[in-house]
């Protein structure tokens, strides 16, 4: 997704920026851009590309001024090239924005027919043009913007700089996040506080709606109706250090092993180990009085929302609808005030799963989310938190946040289970244990990866993988398609085995490795049928199992990978890690960027 950022301080401010603009490049982006106002004009540098391209514009062509904005650009209208990079200007404005203006053909037409000439494909560019034309009409800069901001339909989080305005930068919220940095003698607008961490950590957070007037010693904020509002000023946590890699080449090889660790601290949050019971944070709602549980989410994390179903109707018999919240957001689920709707999101700030929330919230229902950033929109807006203790993820692809998500959901299944009797005090006493020993086997699983290495240098071979499980090991399958397609760009899909003779066995042959995700569980002889009739066409199948599993499987296979045994609670956490492994790996060989793929962002803040 596109990050902006905002500073009027009182120093150089374009390598600020650029600092500012590296704390987002985590989201994905392809350009990237700064203007600052130098001796009251305004004056701009983008580039195509990473951001070593931008600096290095600015090495051959520095940039002067105290006030500037920044942009990363995730190309929505417009391909991604210097042209359509941000900041856009007009005569006398400029522009950077996050999000889409749904209404922009429509005004671009409009400003055209008012004389107005567009350098961009983008949709961002009609904002500029907007407000120098509001100006042009007499008003002032900020009531310019305040006017030119109620014609903008759609998502967008915007900053606004001026010309001969050396002390205003205007914001706006509406869907995506945006922040304000408090500093001294010194004003931030930021996508979010880790871009604003070097220069403060108090932060006023937008509401959607809000639009904010900066000076470097002010903050005015008018809400959608023009009226003034207060919003808090909060201290911003865990976003202070810049996250590094460390001795890892990639963010995400360093997050795939900090996941024995951050499960731990997760678990340790929800559970308590020496009582041996799960109710370690208190709840505003106890599941005895829940009659279904609504779960929604996107791309991985719906996967961990996918899985946690088979646990709370397997472990307390309470029935769950799980979907996928660009779907579910349409749907019109019904719901009685005694569900329970809970929101998935690493990031907290899809938009997607953002419209699920609010269309469960208008529906009356009690609103739970599970996420990573602490004070991000959707946790903003629930009923209750749930937070997952992963520490910033920074690579694109979700490993340790998925982790994170399942132990979460985990956790609260087994409460579920106790709650509306459905375990005795004993059997929650085991089940609680079986979780703390998540830690140990994932650190156990994560010495098989020179063998995983090993297998991927045949992934990078082939331009087609088939995933296969069943239960658990279902979402599983569709999780480590995702991860592979994702990182790699090789085509993978993920399917229940049971389905593979209603179609997909007809794709089978040796071109196409199989990927079985199979511990030994009590359905596992169903899934071994399965790997005989991949096998029996000439299909390679490269099987994920554990001890028992491997001592029962009496075919060929082209590998085998072999985790410890692990209780039914903790396999498909266990189980992920294999997953991940090969699809990081195969990206390795690849050569594709594995932290910032192509195409993709980290938080999607657009429909
Ligand atoms: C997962 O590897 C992807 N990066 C993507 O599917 C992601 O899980 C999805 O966009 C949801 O993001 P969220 O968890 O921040 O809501």
């Amino acid at each position: 997704m596109c990050g902006i950022v905002g500073i009027i301080g009182g120093e150089p401010v374009a390598p600020l920026l650029v600092d500012a603009l590296k704390r987002l490049e985590y989201r994905g982006y392809d350009s990237a851009g700064v203007a600052t106002l130098e001796d009251g004009l305004l004056a701009r540098r983008r580039a195509e590309g990473k951001l070593v391209n931008l600096e290095q514009r600015l090495k051959d062509d520095p940039l002067d001024g105290k006030i500037g904005i920044g942009h990363t650009r995730w190309a929505t209208h417009g391909v991604p090239n210097e042209t359509n990079a941000h900041p856009h200007f007009s005569d006398d404005v400029a522009v950077v924005h996050n999000g889409i203006i749904e209404n922009f053909s429509e005004l671009r037409t409009e400003l055209k027919a008012d004389g107005y000439s567009f350098a961009s494909q983008t949709d961002t560019e009609v904002i500029a043009h907007l407000v120098s034309r509001e100006i042009k009409s007499g008003k002032s800069p900020v009531d310019a913007a305040l006017s030119a901001i109620r014609r903008l339909e759609g998502a967008y989080a915007l900053a606004l700089m001026f010309t001969q305005e050396d002390d205003l930068i205007v914001g706006a919220r509406n869907g995506p996040p945006l922040a304000v940095g408090h500093g001294e003698g010194s004003m931030y607008l930021g996508s979010d506080a880790i871009a604003l961490a070097p220069f403060t950590n108090v932060i006023t957070y937008l509401e959607d709606g809000d639009r904010a007037v900066l000076t470097s010693s002010s903050l005015v904020i008018y809400d959608a109706d023009g009226q003034m509002v207060e919003r808090a000023q909060q201290k911003s946590v865990g976003t202070a250090f810049l996250v590094d890699k460390g001795n890892h080449r990639h963010f995400m090889e360093k997050e795939i092993h900090e996941q024995p660790e951050v499960i731990s601290h997760t678990l340790a949050h929800y559970l308590d180990f020496a009582a041996g019971t799960s109710n370690a944070i208190d709840m505003p709602f106890s599941f005895a009085d829940v009659d279904r549980l609504a779960i929604s989410a996107c791309g991985t994390a719906y996967y961990a929302a996918h899985i946690a179903k088979y646990w709370f109707e397997r472990f307390a018999r309470l029935p769950v609808d799980v979907d996928i919240a660009s779907e579910f957001r349409y749907r019109e689920m019904p719901l009685s005030k005694d569900s329970i709707a809970l929101f998935v999101s690493q990031s907290g700030e899809t938009a997607d799963t953002l419209a699920s929330l609010r269309y469960c919230r208008s529906q009356g229902v009690r609103v739970g989310s599970i996420v990573n950033v602490r004070d991000s929109t959707i946790a903003r807006e629930s009923d209750v938190v749930f937070p997952t203790l992963a520490g910033p993820e920074i690579g694109v692809a979700s490993t340790k946040a998925f982790t994170c998500q399942l132990s979460v959901l985990a956790a609260l299944a087994v409460r579920a289970a106790r709650e509306r009797g459905k375990i005795t005090a004993e059997e929650e006493n085991q089940l609680v244990r079986q979780l703390s020993e998540a830690p140990r086997f994932a650190n156990q699983v994560l010495k098989l990866e020179e063998q995983i290495e090993k297998i991927s240098r045949e992934l990078a071979q082939v331009r087609h993988v088939l995933y296969l499980g069943r239960d658990t090991n279902f979402p599983l399958a569709m999780e480590g398609a995702l991860k592979l397609k994702e990182i790699s760009y090789i085509h993978a899909e993920g399917y229940a085995a049971g389905e593979l003779k209603h179609g997909p066995i007809a794709l089978i042959d040796e071109q196409m490795p199989v990927i079985v995700i199979a511990p030994f569980d009590r359905i596992f002889e169903k899934t071994i049928s399965n790997m005989q009739e991949v096998a029996a066409r000439g299909g390679r199948i490269i099987l994920i199992t554990d001890e028992r599993g491997a001592a029962k499987t009496d075919m060929d296979t082209l590998e085998t990978i072999v985790v410890p045994d692990v209780p039914e609670i903790i396999a498909p956490i266990i189980h992920a890690l294999p997953v991940q492994l090969l699809a990081y790996f195969t990206a390795v060989h690849m050569g594709t960027d594995v932290d910032q793929p192509r195409n993709l962002a980290k938080s999607v803040t657009v429909e």
